[in-house]
């Protein structure tokens, strides 16, 4: 499966944080935003990933991440000229997804879970169509807004609603099939002048092949889009990370732990920012790796 972080817009809602940087490099916490759906895209397997961005912030992504090679993934990079919204990704990414199945996330969606690497495993392996996100929110009417029936099957999703048809908020991280290409260049701008991912959604939806997976109270979603909830993000990051002693979306214990790199290669990117606390992380993470695996063998043999 291939997979696309849709890292564009013009950020106009951050300013002045995001005037020469990009929103989705700004700080959360201890690394920077893009790294927590990267991190997502690499629990659920995916090692093939498109990051678009706007032209003028390529060359910094390029310079953060490089080609992945060092992380076991393979990145590659698109521009999007204009913000024409999140559907556009798979008209910019055609080439990269190459008519396979592909996981779209959105550069400024957090999600933290103990339950969500199994969860998207899953999604991935079930896939019939697309698979959406619901999670409870108490504001519905900022977001995409799913509506279940008894069953708990999806029977309308709206973007945006005056009157939200339920709490149900559908989060920037989607899973879709070989088709996707297709169904989003059969999609007109809305009223806002986007191609709306909900419309994308909906067609699936309209062929009865649209999952909603419920995010249940194990998984946080967090939202970036203004100052307040920016910091929020990074005060809940310090905030688990210091009482659980572990890191959310490190990337290179996640890349070990997913067999991407070895134990030696995970220590070598970690001593490279020895300095830091981070770096120290991932080197302690890469030293008791072993120890940790050979005690969960001793737990699944008991
Ligand atoms: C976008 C989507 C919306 C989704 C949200 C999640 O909204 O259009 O359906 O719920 O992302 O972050 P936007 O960020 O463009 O307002």
């Amino acid at each position: 499966m291939k997979g696309i972080i849709l890292a564009g817009g013009s950020g106009t809602r951050l300013q002045p944080l995001t005037l020469v940087s990009s929103k989705q490099l700004a700080p959360v916490y201890d690394k920077p935003m893009i790294y927590y759906p990267l991190s997502i895209l690499m629990f659920a397997g995916i090692r093939d990933v498109l990051i678009i961005t706007r032209p003028g912030e390529l060359a910094a992504f390029r310079q953060l991440l490089g080609d992945g090679g060092a992380l076991g993934l393979s990145l590659s990079y698109a521009a999007q000229d204009e913000p024409r919204g999140i559907a556009d990704a798979f008209l910019v990414g055609a080439d990269h997804i190459a008519g396979e199945e592909c996981a779209l996330v959105l550069g400024d969606n957090l999600f933290h879970g103990a339950d969500l690497p199994l969860l998207l495993r899953r999604s991935v392996r079930r896939l019939d169509g697309c698979v959406l996100f619901g999670h409870q929110v108490a504001d519905p009417e900022r977001y995409g807004v799913a509506e279940i029936d008894q069953e708990g099957r999806l029977v309308s999703i709206e973007e945006k609603p005056e009157k939200p048809r339920s709490n149900l908020a559908v989060p920037g991280l989607y899973f879709f099939d070989g088709h996707v290409v297709d169904i989003a260049g059969g999609v007109r701008p809305s009223d806002r002048g986007e191609l709306e991912i909900t419309d994308v959604l909906r067609a699936y939806l309209a062929q009865g092949r649209a999952r909603l997976v419920w995010l249940g109270r194990g998984v946080t979603w967090l939202d970036t889009g203004t100052h307040e909830t920016l910091l929020e993000a990074g005060e809940f990051v310090r905030h688990v990370q210091r009482h659980q002693g572990m890191r959310i979306a490190c990337l290179e214990e996640i890349a070990l732990h997913m067999g991407f790199i070895g134990v030696e290669e995970c220590y070598e990117l970690g001593a490279a920012m020895g300095h830091s606390p981070y770096g120290q992380y991932v080197m302690d993470r890469a030293r008791s790796y072993l120890p940790e695996r050979a005690l969960a063998k001793l737990l699944e043999e008991a």
